[in-house]
């Protein structure tokens, strides 16, 4: 495995790797976990060569959230990462990403503007920032990306339509399910942030989500059960609640009612110094 930090040399390892076939990319802030690492082999079964990047993007972090605290553990990803056979670690600095004068930004409306994207003020520009210099400084044919984080990938999908970016193409963008712990928590770099207690509790999330997806299957009121699923989760130890959401699995526009399209329940709720994501199909009408 080569890592590279400045593009230079970026460049000319990627473009021998496309020279000798397809390319495939993921795109992670490193610290590491199986859910990153099944994204790595799906992309290996899909193509010839993967790049991996580790950028702790500060753009995508707000005022007051955890930009100095998120984990940091090159050596240690980097080993992970040589095992599964990766070509390049693409592992720039903040100046390498963003010189002195970068002035740039990309913003993806709608889509972006509800969920995390109301918690987080201006959390998917960085993300989408990042990501649109990622994939032209990588110039991968596919790219993956987790279902976990799936406004993100909704996102990330609608830029790569809207500013046509040929490399990867929308449809190159591929989501991943969401790896779980053995009790059903999604796998977090976060999950580090939880004391043992918290870490236990956490698992009430994922539980109440199934109980409520349950409940709505069987045709009970989505505002009914919303409620009762929000009231599950504060008196199981979380401390508050940033959405707890029925909504299009596209658009992701809110829906107070089961349709009869592909759905997702979409819960962000905080815990100790954690705030954790998740979200799970529901079947339509
Ligand atoms: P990060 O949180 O490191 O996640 C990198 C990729 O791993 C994302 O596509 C995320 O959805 C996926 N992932 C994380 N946990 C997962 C799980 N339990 N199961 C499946 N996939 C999982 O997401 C980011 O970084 C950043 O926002 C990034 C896209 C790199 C831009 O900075």
């Amino acid at each position: 495995m080569q890592t590279v930090h400045s593009l230079d040399p970026l460049r000319r390892a990627v473009d021998a790797l496309r020279a000798r076939g397809s390319l495939a990319f993921v795109p992670t802030m490193g610290a590491l976990h199986e859910g990153h690492l099944t994204l790595v082999r799906e992309a290996k079964v899909r193509a010839d060569h993967v790049a991996v990047s580790i950028f702790v993007n500060p753009l995508q972090f707000g005022a007051g959230e955890d930009l100095d605290a998120y984990p940091r553990q090159l050596e240690r990803d980097s080993a992970l990462l040589e095992a599964e056979g990766v070509d390049v670690l693409w592992a720039p600095t903040v100046d390498v990403m963003y010189p002195v004068g970068f002035a740039s930004n990309i913003s993806v409306s709608g889509v972006s503007e509800g969920f995390c994207g109301a918690s987080r003020p201006g959390h998917f520009d960085g993300v989408a920032t990042v990501v649109c210099k990622l994939f032209n400084q990588v110039r991968p044919d596919f790219a993956l990306f987790g279902a976990k984080d799936w406004q993100q990938l909704a996102v990330i999908r609608r830029m790569a339509r809207d500013l046509d970016l040929t490399l990867p193409m929308a449809d190159n963008i591929i989501g991943v399910e969401t790896v779980r712990e053995a009790d059903g928590l999604a796998m977090s770099s976060r999950n580090a942030y939880l004391t043992p207690e918290q870490r236990a509790q956490a698992a009430t999330l994922p539980a109440a989500m199934k109980t409520a997806i349950a409940a709505m299957e069987a045709n009970e009121s989505v505002a009914g059960v919303l409620a009762r699923l929000e009231a599950t989760l504060l008196s199981g130890g979380f401390s508050a609640i940033d959405y707890a959401r029925l909504a299009d699995a596209d658009s992701l526009a809110p829906l107070n009612a089961r349709g009869d399209g592909p759905m997702r329940l979409l819960v962000a709720a905080r815990i100790g110094k954690a705030r954790l994501i998740d979200n799970m199909a529901v079947q339509p009408q």
